[in-house]
């Protein structure tokens, strides 16, 4: 039983997220001794004994936990508690001998459950802190479906639980390349006086998949990418590539930066739509040498389902630093390849350079996958007797020899736990991506995706959101780019 430290309840903890993502990472901050003497308790419907619970977990880390050993397992395995029961606030009750002063919820549930547990939690008196400790609730994504269900979700949650204490779970705010992407922009003198119309000609964030839909047909099949990926981790990489410098490192004013992005993105509106938003379903076709099915011969979806696999959005920031420049957002599965970047194109040079030297625009490049590394592509003269140009990489690998790195999930809990609350979304950017998005999720009620063939670079459409200069980078060339 909990009581001296803290204490995380996960709430679905036989499912797959707590499996696959939260054991694996609660198993490695275990190891590196950063948890302290946190208990973690698993609740979820099945009748398991304590036993049961503990082989479920043991299996999940020898095959998700990197470097799993007996050693540590034996430690780890006594922080576990199983509790089987409903989400009713009688049933989760029988939890109060296991809260600590500090206490984690963490709701790894069905997004149609989340306003249903966190109420049962608040019912049986846990959204209040005791004296000198503290109550928190994580919450995954989507949240909400749509403007409408976000806000009442919202509504639900509040009835017991202060925004302060709710933790929206992106875990692209947890991902190193994300979080270098504010250090590398504001760390840097030279960059921040290009960052700009005058000088940036347009930003591409790409995020593709060669995964297909997998076992979460049931999921995806009423969500699809632009509620999946779009609303959520593209909005928010686009945001933090574009907020002005904060003035203090401070999760409040660092969020309402992000949120003044979303605000000023000029507004889509059923007439523009088409020239703002893509969307494709894949077909069948390949993915490496494999032949892979189509999306709607997929198990458990619809043979006639209009669900998007992938989309694409142009947006436009109507503000003085960003007036005129298109960010272009896609995201896709069963594509070419596993790339996924945040690529910044400056403007072409002005003038004469001499001799036949050719200047290509200037691109700086954030890579996400399939490695963590930042590129800048520049203009350089070609060795030989000729002042010929040619453009050259410079590049970094964002970890070098003997870093060690944390993963989005270790780096999130570890923030749950301590209470900063920097890298989840407060409740305003939720609702504004939302906003933006409004328009796209009323137009796409009518008519289908456009289909593309598992293992291609996406649909045709998605070239006409594109300026007449512009062009999508490759997925498949992105990724051949190895450092
Ligand atoms: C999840 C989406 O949030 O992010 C998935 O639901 C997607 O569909 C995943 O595959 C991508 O994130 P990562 O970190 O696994 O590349």
């Amino acid at each position: 039983m909990a009581k001296p430290g803290n204490a995380m309840v996960i709430l679905g903890a036989t499912g797959d997220l707590t499996q696959r993502l939260l054991m694996p990472a609660l198993y490695r901050l275990h190891v590196l001794g950063l948890i302290g003497d946190l208990r973690i308790v698993g609740y979820a419907l099945e009748t398991w004994s304590q036993e049961r619970f503990e082989q479920h977990v043991h299996g999940g880390l020898s095959k998700f936990a990197e470097g799993f050993d007996a050693r540590h397992w034996e430690r780890f395995r006594q922080r576990l508690d199983y509790r089987h029961g409903e989400l009713k606030a009688e049933a989760v009750a029988a939890l109060e001998p296991h809260l600590a002063p500090g206490t984690l919820f963490y709701l790894a549930l069905p997004p149609s459950l989340f306003g249903q547990a966190a109420g049962a939690l608040g019912e049986a008196g846990f959204s209040k802190p005791p004296r000198s400790g503290w109550r928190r609730l994580v919450v995954e994504k989507p949240f909400g479906s749509d403007l409408a269900s976000a806000m009442k979700l919202r509504q639900d949650m509040h009835r017991h639980w202060d925004e302060s204490q709710i933790l929206r779970i992106d875990h692209f705010l947890g991902k190193e390349t994300t979080q270098n992407l504010m250090v590398f922009r504001f760390a840097n003198r030279f960059l921040e006086p290009v960052w700009n119309a005058q000088h940036v000609e347009q930003v591409q964030i790409t995020y593709a998949e060669t995964l297909g839909v997998e076992k979460r047909a049931g999921y995806y099949d009423r969500s699809g990418a632009l509620r999946d990926m779009l609303q959520n981790h593209l909005m928010q990489l686009f945001s933090l590539a574009a907020i002005e410098p904060p003035s203090a490192w401070d999760a409040e004013i660092l969020r309402d930066h992000k949120v003044e992005v979303m605000r000023s993105v000029s507004k889509l509106t059923a007439r523009n739509v088409n020239r703002h938003a893509v969307r494709g379903q894949y077909a069948a076709g390949k993915s490496g040498r494999r032949r892979v099915r189509g999306y709607r011969e997929e198990p458990g979806v619809a043979n006639d389902s209009r669900t998007e696999t992938f989309a694409a959005l142009r947006l436009e920031i109507d503000n003085w630093r960003w007036q005129g420049v298109p960010f272009y957002l896609r995201s896709g599965k069963r594509l070419a390849s596993n790339c996924s970047e945040i690529a910044v194109q400056f403007k072409r040079n002005p003038g004469a350079l001499p001799g036949a030297v050719s200047a290509d625009p200037n691109w700086m490049v954030f890579r996400i996958k399939p490695n963590q590394a930042m590129t800048l592509l520049a203009n350089a003269k070609t060795p030989g007797l000729e002042l010929d140009g040619r453009q050259v990489r410079l590049s970094a690998p964002y970890a070098e020899n003997g870093d060690s790195g944390f993963s989005a999930y270790e780096q999130l809990l570890m923030d749950a736990l301590e209470g900063d609350r920097t890298h989840f979304l407060r409740f305003d950017e939720v609702e504004w991506a939302w906003r933006v998005l409004e328009p796209v999720l009323e137009a796409w009620k009518k008519g289908e995706p456009e289909p593309y063939a598992a293992g291609s670079e996406g649909p045709q459409g998605q070239h006409r959101l594109l300026d007449a200069n512009h062009a999508w980078r490759p997925v498949r060339l992105v990724a051949g780019e190895d450092d």
